[in-house]
């Protein structure tokens, strides 16, 4: 049976939840791939000691433990931020590694540089956990929507701020308070400005928009608004007229031009999205063949993300036995970075 090894950089909340994933689920992944799918080595720079029932996996300090051993086959780097995020996975791609990450902050500001190195060495990236959480949205436009144009995309991409909006409006909780309670449960980002801000939205919006419509485009191409201004009384006021507030991204293709922005937005409601509370994500692509679509589910959190995560480690492993990883070009921005564009 082939046994495929993984490295994972970051024991935080997510590397954490794919750790139980594949552990959990190994019986079941063995059964469904035909394949051994295990991590031989977690780097955290915090990390002491691993749970009992991980102690079979190796524990460093150091991720170059990971990056020099010819052993593994799939790196997965999950720390997070521009460095040294971005220095780990492009010595992981020149060591001939295929890659794995939920970096979203650093796949919308740099992704065609590692797209294209990646391309060029003839790796994977995988980058599902990178929106929507555990739903599996890049799946879903890679594959399901390969034949269509896409002519939209919009909805909620922050887990936090739904959450902390959806608090703030049925149990009038304060802002703060709520913020607080989306950190311990795992949601927000170490840092959560990007939360709230809107940025962590606008990152997810341009992963979705350079894969959907081929074009090259980062977040701070993006109009882009966030909650910290929201007040209870701006809650109460959409309330009494009959709508919710969430924190919408919203792309248009208009052929020649795009549209993007991400803002605080009156959600009638009545409409389904006014209906997605908590830590869930709603996400519509309108394709030309297809029409409208919707994909709802938990955006954030140790599990759901986890399983985004490994989703990505098994489509990986799955290619590495067909010997077919960086044959077929993925429809991802990498290829596409030169259409002009305009906002
Ligand atoms: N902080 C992010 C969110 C995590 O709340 O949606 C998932 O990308």
């Amino acid at each position: 049976m082939q046994d495929i090894k993984v490295g994972l950089i970051g024991f935080g909340t997510v590397g954490q939840g794919l750790a139980e994933t594949l552990h959990s689920q190994e019986n079941r992944l063995t059964k469904r791939t035909g394949m051994k799918i295990g991590i031989k080595t977690i780097a955290d720079t915090r990390a002491r000691a691993l749970p009992a029932h991980l102690e079979h996996i190796h524990l460093t300090q150091d991720a170059r433990d990971i990056l020099a051993d010819p052993e593994i086959d799939i790196v997965v780097e999950l720390i997070g931020g521009m460095e040294p995020a971005k220095t780990f996975l492009l010595e992981a791609i020149a060591a001939g590694k295929h890659v794995v990450t939920a970096n979203k902050a650093l796949l919308a500001q740099t992704g065609s540089e590692i797209f294209r190195k990646a391309a060029e060495k003839g790796v994977a990236v995988g980058f599902e956990a990178s929106v929507g959480g555990g739903i599996p949205v890049i799946k879903a436009l890679r594959e399901g929507l390969v034949a269509n144009r896409i002519l939209a995309i919009s909805g909620i991409m922050n887990g936090t701020a739904n959450y902390i909006l959806s608090r703030m409006t049925d149990e009038g909780i304060p802002f703060a308070e709520v913020l607080a309670e989306a950190q311990k449960l795992g949601f927000a980002e170490a840092d959560p400005s990007y939360d709230v801000d809107g940025i962590d939205t606008a990152h997810k919006l341009a992963i979705l928009m350079s894969m959907a419509y081929g074009i090259h485009i980062t977040n701070r191409e993006i109009s882009t608004e966030g909650i910290r201004n929201i007040e209870p009384v701006d809650i109460e006021m959409a309330r009494e007229f009959g709508f919710r507030i969430k924190l919408l991204a919203i792309s248009r293709n208009h052929g020649e031009h795009v549209e993007a922005r991400v803002h605080p937005t009156m959600v009638p409601g009545d409409k389904l999205l006014a209906s997605i509370n908590g830590a869930y994500n709603a996400i519509q692509f309108k394709g030309d063949c297809v029409g409208d679509i919707l994909l709802c589910g938990l955006g954030a959190g140790k599990m759901p993300t986890g399983s985004a995560v490994a989703a990505d480690v098994v489509d990986i492993a799955r290619d590495i036995a067909c010997n077919s990883v960086g044959r077929v070009p993925p429809l991802s921005y990498q290829l596409s970075q030169f259409a002009p564009r305009r906002i």
